[in-house]
C-alpha cells in the first residue's frame, strides 16, 4: 500500500479513502513505525486498515465514528461479543487489587477447576500467555514423554508461530515445498506432513518416523477450512492410542466455542494433551496446555522420572486474564451461548448462498459451528444440506490463496457496508442478532456490486 495511486480498486478505494478520513491519517502514522503499517499481519489491509475506537456486543466503532458489525470477535477469542459485562466486571474488580502479584492466587485455581469441569481430559494443566506458547509446550512436553521427536502435523493446521510448528500451516500446497524462511532446515525436518482427512497416511508416517505425537487442529487445518468431522477423530484416537503416539490436540480456537467442552466432546475422546487460549481467557491474553497426569507430571518438580521440562513466563495465569476467563467460562458452561453462536452462522451461511445463488456469482459459503469461510473461486454445485463441503472436502481446493487485490477490495466493500470480515471468514458470538445478519446479507449484496463494478468479480 501506498498514498500514492490506487493499490486495490477503483471505486471502492476511493470510497474507502473518502469513509474512513482518520483512520487514514493514523494509518499513515503508523506506517512510520510498524511493518506495513500493521502489529499482526492477519490487520494489514489494502490501502489501509481501519482503526477502532470502542466495541460492545456484536459491534465495534471506529475513528470516524461509523458503526461496524465485527466478524474477528477479537480474532475468535470474543465467544460472548465485546466487553460482555460479567468480563468487564470481573477485570474491573481484579485490576484495583492486583495486575500481578509475582505469587500464586487463589483465581488461578478456580480457573483451572472451571477448565478441568469442562474438559475432563485436562487431569493436570499449566496455564500460558498465548496459544502459541501452548503448543511449543505441548510439544516439547510430548518429546520429553516419548523419548522421541518427530511431530506429525496436518497440512494447513496452524499452531502458532513458533518455528516448531509453522512448517505448512498454509497454502500453498502445489508444491509440497513448505520450507520457511528463517526456519532452519533440521527443525523443518523434523515435522511430518500428511493430508488432512486422511488416515492412512498417518498410519504410514507413525510407521516411518516413529513420532512423539500427532499434533490436529481443533475441527481442522485453519477453524476448519478443510473440515474436519467426529469420526476423523475417533480414529485417529484409536490409531494412536494402538501405537503408542500422543495425541494432541490442539483447540486454540475450538476450545469452549464449539461446545463448553470443546470439539473433543463433541467427538467423545480424550486427547492426550489439549492446548487452548481466545474463548479461554475471555478476550484477555491467555492460554493453556493440559492433559493426562503422568505426561503433565514431567512438569513436576522431582517427579519420578527424574527429569523436569521447564515453565517459567511472567505473565502464567495472570489474574486478569484469569479474571476475565472465570468469568466468561461460568457463561459459556450452559452451552447456550455456543449454540447460539453457531446457530446464527448457519444462518448466515445460507442466507449468503442464497445471495450468491441469486447473484449468480461463483461463491460459496461453508464451514461448521460458528464460523463462515467465503470462498470466491467456486465451481461445484450449490449447497444442498447444511453440512455441505465444496469439493466433498478436496483439501488442497478448499485450501488455497485467492488474488490479493480481491481479497482487499473485498474487505474494503464489505466495511463500507458496515461489516468487519476476517479475511474470507466470519466468526460468530453469541452477542449476533438477527438485525446483525440483515445487516450483513445487504453488505454483502452491496460489495458484490462494487466488486463488479471495479471488475473484480464476473
Ligand atoms: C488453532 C490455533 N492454534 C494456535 C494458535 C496460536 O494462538 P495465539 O495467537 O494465542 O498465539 C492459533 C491462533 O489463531 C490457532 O488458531
Amino acid at each position: 500500500m501506498s498514498g500514492a495511486g490506487q493499490t486495490v480498486s477503483g471505486t471502492i478505494e476511493s470510497q474507502f479513502q473518502d469513509r474512513f478520513p482518520n483512520s487514514r491519517r493514523l494509518a499513515e502514522q503508523a506506517r512510520t513505525l510498524f511493518p506495513s503499517g500493521v502489529t499482526h499481519d492477519g490487520r494489514w489491509l489494502e490501502p489501509f486498515p481501519i482503526y477502532v475506537d470502542h466495541a460492545s456486543g456484536s459491534r465495534k466503532v471506529d475513528v470516524d465514528g461509523t458503526e461496524i458489525v465485527d466478524y474477528w470477535a477479537g480474532h475468535g477469542a470474543l465467544l460472548l461479543g465485546h466487553s460482555h459485562p460479567d468480563v468487564v466486571a470481573a477485570v474491573q474488580q481484579q485490576a484495583a487489587k492486583a495486575t500481578h502479584p509475582g505469587a500464586c492466587h487463589a483465581l488461578e485455581i478456580a480457573w483451572g477447576e472451571l477448565v478441568r469441569e469442562l474438559v475432563p481430559s485436562c487431569e493436570r494443566l499449566r496455564f500460558t500467555s498465548s496459544g502459541t506458547e501452548a503448543t511449543l509446550m505441548a510439544l516439547r512436553l510430548a518429546r520429553m514423554f516419548s523419548g522421541r521427536t518427530k511431530v506429525i502435523k496436518f497440512a494447513g493446521c496452524f499452531h502458532g508461530w513458533h518455528d516448531l510448528l509453522s512448517p505448512a500451516s498454509a497454502p500453498p500446497h502445489e508444491t509440497g515445498d513448505y520450507s520457511l524462511p528463517g526456519v532452519p532446515d533440521g527443525i523443518a525436518d523434523d515435522v511430518v506432513i500428511v493430508p488432512p482427512n486422511d488416515l492412512a497416511a498417518v498410519a504410514r508416517a507413525i510407521e516411518e518416523h516413529d513420532p512423539a505425537c500427532v499434533f490436529l487442529e481443533g475441527n481442522g487445518p485453519r477453524w476448519g477450512t478443510v473440515p474436519v468431522r467426529p469420526p476423523f477423530v475417533q480414529e485417529l484416537r484409536k490409531l494412536t492410542r494402538s501405537r503408542d503416539v500422543l495425541f494432541v490436540l490442539d483447540e486454540v480456537i475450538t476450545g469452549f466455542r464449539v461446545a463448553p467442552g470443546g470439539f473433543q466432546a463433541i467427538c467423545g475422546i480424550q486427547p492426550d494433551l489439549t492446548t487452548m487460549a481466545k474463548v479461554l481467557a475471555g478476550g484477555l491474553p491467555g492460554g493453556c496446555l493440559g492433559g493426562r497426569a503422568d505426561v503433565m507430571s514431567l512438569l513436576e518438580f522431582d517427579n519420578p522420572r527424574g527429569i523436569k521440562m521447564k515453565h517459567p513466563g511472567t505473565y502464567n495465569a495472570n489474574p486478569l486474564s484469569a479474571a476475565a476467563g472465570i468469568a466468561a467460562l461460568n457463561v459459556i458452561r450452559d452451552g447456550s451461548a455456543c449454540e447460539q453462536a453457531s446457530s446464527t452462522a448457519a444462518e448466515i451461511r445460507s442466507r449468503l448462498n442464497e445471495l450468491f445463488a441469486r447473484r449468480d456469482v461463483n461463491w460459496v459459503a461453508y464451514g461448521d459451528y460458528s464460523v463462515v469461510k467465503i470462498h470466491p473461486e467456486y465451481d461445484g454445485p450449490r449447497p444442498d444440506s447444511a453440512d455441505f463441503i465444496p469439493w466433498n472436502g478436496d483439501w488442497k481446493k478448499l485450501d488455497r490463496t485467492f488474488d490479493r487485490r480481491l481479497s482487499h477490495a473485498f474487505r474494503c466493500a464489505l466495511l463500507l457496508g458496515g461489516v468487519d470480515w476476517m479475511g474470507w471468514n466470519g466468526n460468530l458470538t453469541a452477542a449476533h442478532s438477527a438485525a446483525d445478519v440483515e445487516q450483513t446479507v445487504l453488505a454483502f449484496d452491496q460489495a458484490l456490486d462494487l466488486l463488479r463494478a471495479d471488475g473484480l468479480v464476473d
